[in-house]
């Protein structure tokens, strides 16, 4: 949005007080030191859309002073101004590493809700052992692009301040890569929709009432039990078609609803050419998931079926 046009400024204020989204806050008048005539002063304020100020109704319902507060205006005011949602309004899930909140959509998306992914910077000190996720991967900055400066290289490496702060970002921007490259690819990942340097903005999974829950939440039946785990692994198989492991999926990362999944949660993601660890993820990932599924009586070998993957996969890139 063209910040400089006054009359776009105020279509949207009108747009956004209809009742239907984000808290808006006046800023607090400003003490009047000049002595410009009360009218002008008044007239300068009431130009002023407030726009600076705007509180999503979540963010309006905590005290002023929590610092989740202001991490989530600044998370994902940039996607306000951008038109992409209206609102924030309900906290999903709060994690060490991320938050999870619903967001009302900006008509202009076609959507309704939105899920936001707020990362905290310390996730990378939470991250377990992400050495080993981390080989074979580039170091690229948030678009995707491999970093050639020496001084961000050095800094990444060195994990200075400013290294750990670019890391961040790279992981971020590789979820949001990751998802978007196999939502197009036809996987069962939930759209993605947008990103900046510390949030992931993507379709979301549930309904006004609540988020989908994740399938370690659910009982299922055990007539979908079967169909529902061939799902999943040929989740697991287009993941490998493109090179992907997810590295950390189990019943938690994978959303169950109206008898569908999702899998979700990508900043582990390693890539099977060049990860040396690339067969072992894969292993853990397949036996999770039989695990899950064992307790409906689905009978499987995960080391079987994680060979008959990962064979073929090997055997075209060698040929390839
Ligand atoms: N697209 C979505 N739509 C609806 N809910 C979602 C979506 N993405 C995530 N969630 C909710 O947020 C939770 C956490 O998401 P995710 O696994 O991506 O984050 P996380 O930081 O790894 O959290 P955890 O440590 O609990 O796994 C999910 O279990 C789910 O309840
Ligand atoms: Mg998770």
């Amino acid at each position: 949005m063209n910040t400089n046009n006054w009359q776009e400024k105020y279509a949207d204020y009108e747009f956004q007080d209809n009742g239907r989204s984000a808290h808006r806050q006046r800023k607090p008048k400003k003490m009047r030191e000049s002595s410009q005539p009360d009218s002008i002063a008044d007239d300068i304020l009431a130009m002023d859309d407030g726009i600076e100020s705007w509180v999503p109704s979540y963010a309006a319902a905590l005290d002023p002073l929590h610092h989740e507060r202001q991490w989530v205006i600044n998370s994902v005011e940039h996607f306000y101004r951008e038109n992409i949602i209206t609102d924030v309004t309900r906290l999903v899930k709060g994690g060490k590493e991320a938050n999870v909140y619903t967001c009302t959509a900006h008509p202009a998306t076609g959507l309704e809700l939105v899920a936001a992914k707020l990362y905290r910077e310390r996730m990378l000190r939470n991250l377990k052992n992400d050495a080993i996720y981390k080989e074979g991967r580039m170091l690229r900055d948030a678009e995707g692009k491999q970093i050639r400066s020496r001084r961000e290289r050095t800094a990444v490496l060195n994990k200075s301040g400013y290294g750990l702060h670019l890391d961040f970002m790279m992981w971020i921007g590789t979820e949001y890569r990751t998802q978007t490259l196999l939502y197009d690819a036809g996987a069962d990942v939930p759209k993605p929709i947008a990103h900046n340097g510390s949030a992931i903005l993507m379709e979301f999974i549930g309904d006004e009432y609540g988020a989908a829950p994740a399938l370690n939440e659910v009982g299922l039946d055990r007539t979908e039990a079967g169909p529902l785990f061939h799902r999943v692994l040929d989740n697991v198989r287009l993941l490998l078609d493109h090179h992907l492991i997810h590295g950390d999926l189990s019943a938690y990362n994978i959303l169950y609803w109206d008898g569908d999944i999702w899998l979700i949660d990508f900043p582990q993601v390693v890539d099977a050419r060049a990860n040396p660890h690339a067969l072992e993820l894969l292993q853990r990932d397949v036996t999770r998931v039989c695990e899950y599924f064992a307790r409906y009586g689905v009978e499987a070998d995960p080391v079987q079926l994680t060979l008959d993957m990962w064979r073929p996969y090997m055997r075209e890139e060698m040929n390839g």
